[in-house]
Order: C-alpha cells, then sequence, then structure tokens
C-alpha cells in the first residue's frame, strides 16, 4: 500500500540514548558524546523561560513564531521575510525536499555527510547522487561534474557531519559562480558556530543574494536538541516555497520561549564555544601522544581513527560510561565520531581510551 520509494529508505540510526544504554549496563554516570549535543546543558535563561510558559501550554503556540523570527531576523539584520522556523534543522530539510524535488529529480551530497539529506531525497522520490569527500572535505568541483539537466539540489554540510571539516571560501564562492541559477544550494551551518578557520565561508553573505538556502539550529550552540528547533534562511522567494509546506504549528510554546531566551543569552553561547576551542585542543594533544589519528575539526565533534574495529572501542566505552557513535554507518569501520565535552568528560574518554587500545 505504501509508496515504493519510501520503501527503500536506510531509516536514520540515531547515537544512543543515556536511557538505552542504561537498560543494557545498568545505572552509572554516563557521558553522552554520540550526538553532538551541548554538553554544558541549555542556557539558565532558557529553562527559566520555559518554566513561565508552561503554565500556557493548553493553548496552541503562534504559528508563525513571530517573536523568534523577528528576533533572529533583528540580530542578523535580514528581513523577517527571509527567515523561516520549524521544528529542528532535520524537519527543515525535509520542508526543502517536500517544495522542490520532483519524482526523478537529482540531489547531490557528499558521502559521507549527514544521512536525512538522502532520506529526504528518496522520501520524494528523487535520487540521492554521493560524491566522495577529497581528503575528508566536500570535493566541491567533483560535486560540480556531476551537476545535470536533473539536478534540483545540492547539499553542502559546513562543517560537515561526521568529518567536521569546512570548505574554504574561494572554494566554496567559485562553485556557486559555475553553478547554474537553477540549482538551489542548501547550506547545512548546524555547527558553524564553532568554525575557527578564517577562510571558512559565512553562509550569510549569500543569503537573499545567490540561490542558497541556509540551515541552522538551536540543538547545538544553543543546547536545547531536546526542544526541536532551528530556522532556515535564503532569498524571499525560496522561503516563500517553504511556507507552503510548513504545517500550521510545528514549533510548541516551549521550544519557541527557550529559543528566544537562548538567543539572548550570548555568555552560555561564548561559554560553550569557548568549551569546545578548548577541548578541541586538549583532545588533539592527547590523541596526538596515544598516537591515534584523527581529521581536524572545525565542530565540536571529532572523528578519531581507532585503528582497529571501532564497535569493539564502542562497546569498551560503554563498559566506562561513555557513549560515542562508532563509524561503521558511514563507512569507516576502524573510526567514531566523539563529541566534544567539559574538561571532565574528555579526560575521562582519554583515560578510558587508553585502557582499551592497552
Ligand atoms: C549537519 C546536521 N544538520 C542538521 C541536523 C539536525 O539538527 P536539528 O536538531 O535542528 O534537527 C544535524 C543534527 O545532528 C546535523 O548534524
Amino acid at each position: 500500500m505504501a509508496r515504493k520509494n519510501i520503501l527503500k529508505i536506510a531509516s536514520y540510526i540515531p547515537g544512543k540514548s543515556i536511557e538505552e544504554v542504561q537498560k543494557e549496563y545498568g545505572a552509572k554516570q554516563w557521558v553522552k558524546l554520540a550526538s553532538n549535543e551541548n554538553v554544558l546543558g541549555p542556557s539558565p535563561k532558557a529553562i527559566e523561560a520555559v518554566r513561565k510558559e508552561l503554565s500556557k501550554i493548553h493553548l496552541y503556540p503562534e504559528g508563525p513564531c513571530s517573536i523568534l523570527r523577528q528576533a533572529i531576523s533583528q540580530k542578523l539584520s535580514l528581513p523577517e521575510k527571509r527567515v523561516v522556523i520549524s521544528n529542528g534543522a532535520d524537519n527543515l530539510i525535509l520542508m526543502i525536499a517536500c517544495a522542490f524535488v520532483n519524482e526523478g529529480d537529482e540531489v547531490i551530497m557528499a558521502d559521507p555527510t549527514f544521512s536525512v539529506y538522502a532520506n529526504v531525497t528518496q522520501i520524494m522520490g528523487g535520487k540521492p547522487v554521493r560524491v566522495k569527500l577529497k581528503e575528508c572535505t566536500h570535493d566541491l568541483e567533483g560535486m560540480l561534474k556531476r551537476v545535470n539537466r536533473k539536478t534540483k539540489l545540492v547539499f553542502v554540510c559546513n562543517p560537515n557531519n561526521p568529518t567536521g571539516t569546512t570548505v574554504s571560501r574561494d572554494s566554496f564562492h567559485s562553485f556557486l559562480s559555475e553553478l547554474p541559477d537553477r540549482v538551489i544550494v542548501i547550506l547545512d551551518e548546524a555547527y558553524g558556530e564553532f568554525v575557527e578557520d578564517p577562510y571558512n565561508p559565512d553562509g550569510l553573505d549569500y543569503v537573499g543574494k545567490k540561490q542558497v538556502i541556509l540551515l541552522r539550529t538551536f540543538s547545538k550552540v544553543y543546547g536545547l536538541a531536546g526542544l526541536r528547533i532551528g530556522y532556515a534562511l535564503g532569498r524571499e522567494d525560496l522561503i516563500h516555497c517553504l511556507y507552503q509546506v510548513r504545517d500550521p504549528f510545528p514549533v510548541h510554546r516551549l521550544a519557541q520561549a527557550a529559543a528566544v531566551a537562548a538567543l539572548n543569552d550570548e555568555k552560555h553561547a561564548i561559554r560553550s564555544i569557548q568549551m569546545v576551542y578548548e577541548g578541541r585542543r586538549y583532545l588533539y594533544q592527547e590523541l596526538d601522544r596515544i598516537g591515534l589519528s584523527y581529521v581536524p575539526s572545525q565542530a565540536n565533534f571529532i572523528f578519531i581513527n581507532f585503528e582497529r574495529d571501532s564497535e569493539e572501542v564502542f562497546r569498551g566505552l560503554l563498559a566506562e560510561g561513555i557513549i560515542i557513535r562508532p563509524g561503521k554507518t558511514w563507512g569507516y569501520p576502524t573510526f567514531g565520531r566523539v563529541t566534544i565535552g567539559r574538561r571532565v568528560d574528555n579526560y575521562r574518554f582519554i583515560k578510558a581510551v587508553k585502557k582499551i587500545i592497552r
């Protein structure tokens, strides 16, 4: 009875939750380094805002998220018509596919990258066209070569999940200038706040000028992954298409209130970014000492080569109360993706890795 396209879709495999591993391994002092959440937790201001909003949950939320939309547009100096908010970047990716992908259209993406891009393409009956990473980074030239009459979208995940790499501003610029105007680029900056590389393209430079839809989320630096809220920015005509397929009330009251508060809590965002910078340096230094290689990252996670079956490392770490993401799902069976934690979490992780590989 189902549409034939949906039966072929490989389901999304999320990082294991603490609740899940607790059933198998019992109560421990768990630390989850598997889903690139903010290990510092949410902004205290967001928690307070949720508390205040709780007594109103019998009322429907405000559909277009006007207060938040206004706050984002002011912060980024963009007209409100270029902003659309929904329940997580995941949902916006689905909305993009619903709005633009027809049966038989091709959608170009890196391999490996965030798997939701391929899933939504298949839901709509489109064809994912995967272009292998080059030195763990998007091969923009290779992606350009795959553009043809059927190409509708190109996803550029910057920094890329799972490798944490970024494209250079120059290469992105020439990629955009050679791309036909009818092909839309989805620039996913879910981890954009953690980038230190000064040569990284800033998606905001393209919003409104090029056929770019920029994706951002409150799940990472703002620590609101459990509330599900993210936004897309782009030219009015493109954003209008996303409104055409948007649910009437996709973002609940608590998420809207928390996001407004989190957006105004610069202190918490800066602390979270500093934690990632510091954690990256500490982990690089310790991994170098152990002799394990890794992909230098611009995100809040590191893709590490454990040089052995990473499922084994994953299980060994679980026994130590640490959850990571083994790399088999991305075709890198000796790698694991590890979220950068607080100093104490990173220290625990390194100690456990040393024990396991010994
Ligand atoms: C690259 C990328 N884009 C989008 C998302 C989805 O973000 P959200 O939690 O806002 O749905 C993720 C989540 O991990 C991600 O890694």
